[in-house]
């Protein structure tokens, strides 16, 4: 019985608007790749073949273009249409009719776990539990799903709880047995309206099946705000490899950077880790650390650290420096020089944020 993928990318995305307003949150790009594509190469990586991707109505289009068949990143993605985002154990049952009664591995479409999943599929397939659940110690552990421990099985799960009993919090990644759909038909939505995957696992733990705890090695991020977005650019940038295929006049690159080809730098200095996408120039700026810069941006006269840009960006003439930013796609920035009245002129959507020097 071959291991399936489930990746939820549907959801509101309301703790990234404005960007969410447009665009799925799962198609943002960390160091220039959609944070979707890591789960979907984890999945590849992993030795899984038939990958399904819940997908809400509004922005599934744009996802489906975006990872199209799965062809080049050797899996068969099917689409899954989640008519409103009613939980994750809502998503599992949605997904149903294409996960059928094989095992599957469910991983949230806006979250990157370092190091990939092949081997907690190997100790999913070696010791065969009804449900293999990741966590990590985390200092805020009132802000996410909650799992108690005794020894090497998992006693109980809290969403949220106020009072946290631990500090062992729900990473997005969970491996389970087909037992999980009955587990999810039998629970009641939440205080919140969802229906809950740790109430599912908890109806599964009631019911004596044997949930296995695995403690996270490396980082997890959930890109779902913007610090952590950022954050996990940072550490994608962090094991940047360097590749300058662009093209430099009068311009220096230090430390790991990537720009890529059909990029331009004129007179500028890029301080890696960093990465520039195709078609992007830069001219008199500098590049600082943790930036990725997105295809056909524009960055002239201005500074930029710890930011992103999608594509189409610009940003011009800057008095200071840039840092921790996140821009939408064809985003302008400028200061205009010499124009009377010398005033702040902006057009910005709504939930936007613009902190002024
Ligand atoms: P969340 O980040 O918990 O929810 P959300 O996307 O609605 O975001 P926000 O809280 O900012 O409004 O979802 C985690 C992942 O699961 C994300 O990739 C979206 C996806 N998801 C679904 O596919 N279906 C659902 O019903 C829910 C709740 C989430």
């Amino acid at each position: 019985m071959a291991l399936k993928g489930l990746i939820l990318s549907g959801g509101k995305g309301t703790r990234l608007r404005p960007i969410t307003h447009t665009s799925a949150k799962q198609l943002v790009p960390v160091a220039n790749k959609p944070v979707l594509f890591y789960g979907i190469e984890a999945m590849a990586a992993a030795g899984i073949e038939e990958v399904g991707i819940i997908i809400a109505p509004e922005t599934g289009d744009e996802i489906r273009a975006a990872a199209g068949d799965g062809s080049r990143f050797g899996v068969r993605i099917t689409y899954i249409v989640q008519d409103e985002p009613a939980g994750l154990a809502h998503a599992v049952l949605t997904a149903e009719p294409f996960l059928g009664s094989d095992p599957f591995v469910m991983y949230l479409g806006d979250n990157l776990l370092q190091g990939g999943i092949s081997d907690l599929v190997q100790a999913f397939e070696r010791n065969e539990p009804e449900a293999l659940i990741l966590l990590t110690p985390v200092p805020d552990p009132e802000h996410y799903g909650v799992a108690e421990l005794d020894g090497d099985r998992v006693v109980a799960l809290a969403e949220k709880p106020p009072e946290p009993k631990t500090n062992l919090a729900l990473v997005g990644v969970y491996l389970f047995s087909p037992r999980i759909h009955d587990a999810a038909r039998a629970i009641e939505p939440s205080a919140r309206g969802e229906l809950e995957i740790t109430d599912a696992i908890q109806h599964l733990v009631d019911a004596g099946a044997r949930v296995e705890p695995h403690i996270v090695q490396g980082w997890w991020k959930d890109t779902g705000r913007l610090d952590d977005m950022l954050e996990a650019n940072r550490l994608i940038l962090d094991n940047l490899q360097t590749r300058v295929e662009g093209e430099l006049v009068d311009s220096t690159v230090e430390g790991r950077v990537v720009i890529e080809p059909g990029a331009r730098l004129e007179r500028c200095t890029v301080r890696g880790p960093a990465i520039i996408g195709t078609g992007t120039r830069l001219v008199d700026a500098y590049v600082g650390p943790y930036t990725a810069i997105a295809e056909d941006c524009l960055v002239e006269q201005a500074e930029i650290e710890h930011s992103i840009l999608l594509a189409g960006s610009q940003v011009r003439n800057l008095a200071g420096r840039m840092e921790s930013s996140l821009l939408g796609r064809n985003v302008k920035i400028s200061r205009d020089e010499g124009r009377q009245p010398r005033a702040y002129r902006f057009m910005v959507g709504d939930n936007s944020e613009i902190g002024i020097l």
